[in-house]
């Protein structure tokens, strides 16, 4: 099957993002661990495997219909923050846009009568919803805890919760 050369760089261009993202997640996952946040911390690890999975999702997908492959050089995450609060609006901008490029790229299978592009990215849009909606939800938390004792505690023995789902 064939892709357009445009197609075939922009879906390059977002496994490096999306790996991109893995990384910064990982630095993340370190800022709350040094704090002693483990549950964060342990929600963030999770976060890094799961757009690790992102990226080769699309890594596999150029594979099978026989596009290049190009892997780029991923850049140094930002690696501190001055609250968790911090971090999770910084997460939740990056999430809005990774959407954007998503859309993008969804765009540009249309535009090009891609179906099986467009199919594909079908997934990614999906996940975009649900990235951000996890975000925003725990930034709000953030947000109602300002201040109050124990309530960061609480946030964190949730997110601790958290369990890593195969694909
Ligand atoms: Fe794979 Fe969070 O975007």
């Amino acid at each position: 099957m064939k892709i357009t050369k445009a197609m075939e760089t922009a879906l390059n261009k977002q496994i490096n993002a999306e790996y991109y993202s893995s990384y910064l997640y990982l630095a993340m996952s370190v800022y709350f661990e040094q704090n002693n946040l483990n549950g964060f911390a342990n929600w963030m690890r999770i976060q890094a495997h799961e757009e690790w999975g992102h990226g080769t999702k699309i890594l596999t997908y150029l594979l099978d219909i026989g596009a290049g492959v190009n892997l780029a050089e991923i850049a140094k995450p930002e690696n501190s923050w001055k609250s968790p609060l911090e971090v999770f609006k910084a997460s939740l901008s990056h999430e809005r846009k990774v959407t954007g490029m998503i859309n993008d790229l969804y765009n540009l299978a249309r535009s090009d009568k891609d179906n099986a592009t467009e199919i594909f990215l079908q997934w990614f849009v999906t996940e975009q919803v649900e990235e951000e909606s996890s975000a925003e939800d725990i930034v709000s938390k953030l947000e109602m805890a300002d201040g109050v004792p124990g309530a960061l505690f609480m946030i964190d023995k949730e997110l601790g919760q958290r369990v890593r789902v195969q694909e």
